[in-house]
């Protein structure tokens, strides 16, 4: 079977397609043939080095993957030949709050990920997909779909149908999380740096949307659409450079879920800023599986369709990184590893 392989830091480039021999399974684990993989920012992090990870040797990458069942160990009681399986991002985090031992390996980090044709994982690792999602799609929930149904509906501060939901940018988290709060009849605004992309924003039923290029102090618009009371989650992506506003844009009350870092880590926030507001942020660390597990069931019975914007063959899995980079998506990029 092949699979990409790449030495952290080596960046796209580095990427090499590999032959590895087939191994026998062992006690509770399932081979799975993987039929798409999404990208998430955290795989060009990787690539280029910025993300945090222990290893020396390369990696195969990517944590977001779907496929079917081909096989399965000895002592496997939760899936069989054939079932349409998902991996969830950390193997070892099943359900309930973090802890060490739960996230100590990540796909596609320290650890092997999905960009093969076949993969091999603990039965505990994997996901039944409900049948109305397909494989790309469901490629789409193990980091972004998790991290904003954690973010909207585990880390918020008691979030109700009608609150308001604030998206920062039309990247996969973002646009993931604009439809799952739009199906949870929740109100949306999100921003982008282009106006094209805020109309396709609209097309999927955002209430307000924002140019954060045209309007740079966009937490006082933030605050205008929702008449002084601002958005009562914020998820927040941007980093050093949205930070502060995200919290500027938040309500009394409400929650700013700490997820990314597209325009840098750094910066300080004034606790004031939090105090006064009683405003709480929060770390979002992507989620468990039961999250994985909620966040598609919750997809199958509202009809959500994720957005993928381009679909990817496996050979041109070096193309999707770069169009990934280039910022021009809108949502998801998938590689459809196995037709
Ligand atoms: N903590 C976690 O568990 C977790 C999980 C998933 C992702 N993340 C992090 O979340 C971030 C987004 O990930 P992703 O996979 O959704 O990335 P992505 O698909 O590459 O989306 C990034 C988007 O961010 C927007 N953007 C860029 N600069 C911005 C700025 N200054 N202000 C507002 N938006 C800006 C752009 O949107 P426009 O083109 O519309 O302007 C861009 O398309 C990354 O930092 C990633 O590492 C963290």
């Amino acid at each position: 079977m092949r699979a990409y392989q790449i030495l952290p830091g080596d960046n796209i480039d580095g990427l090499q397609c590999v032959n590895f021999p087939e191994r026998e399974l062992a006690l509770g684990e399932v081979r799975v043939r993987v039929h798409a993989v999404s990208l998430n920012y955290r795989d060009l992090m990787v690539a280029s080095g910025n993300y945090l990870v222990n290893v020396d040797n390369p990696i195969i990458p990517c944590s977001d993957g779907a496929g079917e069942v081909l096989a399965v160990g000895h002592g496997v009681t939760s899936l069989q030949v054939g079932d349409r399986v998902a991996a969830s991002f950390f193997p070892h985090w099943q359900d309930g709050r973090t802890a060490p031992a739960k996230i100590r390996h990540a796909l596609g980090g320290d650890i092997d990920g999905m960009l093969a044709e076949e993969v091999i994982l603990h039965e505990d690792a994997l996901v039944k997909i409900p049948s109305q999602l397909s494989y790309i799609e469901a490629s789409t929930m193990p980091c972004a779909g998790v991290t904003a149904w954690n973010a909207i509906f585990r880390s918020s501060n008691d979030i109700q149908p009608g609150d308001t939901v604030l998206l920062l940018g039309t990247g996969g988290v973002s646009v993931l999380g604009l439809q799952l709060a739009k199906a949870a009849g929740l109100r949306t605004i999100i921003t982008s740096s282009s106006d094209e992309k805020l109309q396709r924003a609209r097309e999927l039923g955002a209430h307000h949307t924002i140019n954060y290029r045209a309007i740079p102090e966009w937490q006082e618009e933030v605050l205008r659409l929702t008449h002084g009371h601002g958005a009562d989650v914020v998820l927040e992506v941007g980093g050093q450079g949205t930070v502060n506003r995200s919290v500027a844009s938040c309500a009394l009350g409400g929650s700013v879920a700490i997820i990314g870092g597209v325009s840098g880590f750094g910066g300080e926030v004034n606790p004031v800023s939090l105090l006064a507001g009683a405003k709480r942020m929060v770390g979002i660390f992507v989620g468990s599986r039961t999250m994985l597990d909620n966040v598609m069931r919750f997809a199958a019975v509202s009809n959500l369709e994720p957005v993928v914007d381009r679909v990817f063959t496996f050979d041109q899995a070096k193309e999707a990184y770069r169009y990934m980079e280039s910022g021009s998506h809108f949502g998801k990029v998938v590689i459809a590893v196995t037709p």
